[in-house]
């Protein structure tokens, strides 16, 4: 695997979680596919769960990791060609990308949506570089329209914990002070999409995934009326993501509280689970004694952080 960015990399899915299974049950089975190679983590936006569940994935193959963060100590990156570079901005990214693959094996980039442009956004302009100029098997580890290895072990966790051959799975819009981007709903609608469950996504009117993201879900614009029989509530804000206005992208449209996911909500579900990618603003997503209950799978759904980076590292070792 050269790259990672979509469901469809991993091949089969159901192939790809009875990996995951084995890989949770022995982490460090495979820890001499990964020695003397390096890992190259690149932030350039913050991170606890990526940061830390990456590291600990690597060091489970064996690796050594490098992880840099751009903005603390690195010379500030020009990202546009064709400038002039005469203000504070030291590198452009056409020589860092290649001189960063120069000390790796395999390279994992975080770099969020700017809000700036959309075109720029959804057609992934940081992450292609990338690929394109660094040598290296590249993996998203959150870009500016995906998070494939959250959704991936957002995808194990429902393997796990489903009581149903084909759970009900509620994608759910909730307010937030801040403009947030949508890689993690579109993942998350994209590996819905591609596994076997009855997938629907309920959000105000104005926030429209991106189709190719929605694909074949159900949207339902009544919240309550979504959550009806749900068997897990993914919770997730997202900023406007442009669809049907584009000169409101990035934009937040509401902050209508009673999208927030507490206990009412829950109820009308089948004893539904409570999903969250993390981190969280409590009152604002999900009330504290929802997130609180034995329904909540938010630390678990964290932990497997570790085992969707495992497996993905382990498949870039593989076709190295
Ligand atoms: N869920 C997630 O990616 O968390 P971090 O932003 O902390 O890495």
């Amino acid at each position: 695997m050269r790259v990672f960015q979509n469901a469809e990399d991993l091949g089969n899915l159901a192939a790809a979680l009875k990996e995951a299974a084995a890989v949770k049950k022995n982490r460090f089975q495979y820890q001499e596919l990964g020695r003397n190679k390096t890992a190259l983590l690149i932030f350039f936006n913050n991170s606890l769960r990526t940061r830390l569940s990456t590291q600990k994935a690597a060091m489970n193959l064996g690796m050594n990791v490098i992880v840099l963060d751009v903005n603390q100590g690195a010379w500030k990156l020009e990202t546009e060609r064709g400038v002039i570079m005469d203000g504070d901005k030291s590198e452009h990214l056409l020589e860092a990308i290649p001189v960063m693959g120069c000390y790796c094996d395999i390279i994992g980039v975080r770099s969020f949506a700017t809000f700036e442009s959309r075109r720029d956004d959804y057609e992934e302009k940081i992450l292609n570089q990338f690929i394109r100029y660094s040598g290296r098997p590249v993996f998203f580890m959150e870009s500016a329209t995906v998070h494939p290895l959250q959704a991936f072990a957002d995808l194990i966790t429902i393997e796990e914990y489903k009581r149903k051959a084909r759970p009900k799975v509620v994608l759910s819009w909730a307010p937030h002070p801040k403009a947030l981007p949508q890689a993690v709903p579109n993942s998350f609608a994209q590996w819905m999409n591609a596994a076997d469950v009855d997938f629907v996504i309920t959000h105000p009117d104005g926030y429209e995934l991106d189709p190719k993201f929605v694909g074949n879900a159900r949207v339902e614009y009544n919240q309550m009326k979504a959550f009806e029989g749900a068997d897990f509530i993914y919770a997730k804000n997202w900023s406007c993501p442009g669809v049907t206005r584009p000169e409101d992208y990035g934009k937040v449209l509401s902050k209508d509280m009673s999208w927030t996911v507490d206990a009412a909500h829950m109820a009308v579900t089948d004893n539904a689970y409570f999903m969250h990618c993390l981190p969280v603003r409590r009152g604002m997503i999900v009330t504290d004694d929802v997130i609180e209950s034995p329904q909540s799978l938010v630390i678990p759904e964290a932990a497997n952080r570790e085992i969707s980076a495992t497996v993905v590292l382990k498949r870039m070792l593989e076709s190295l």
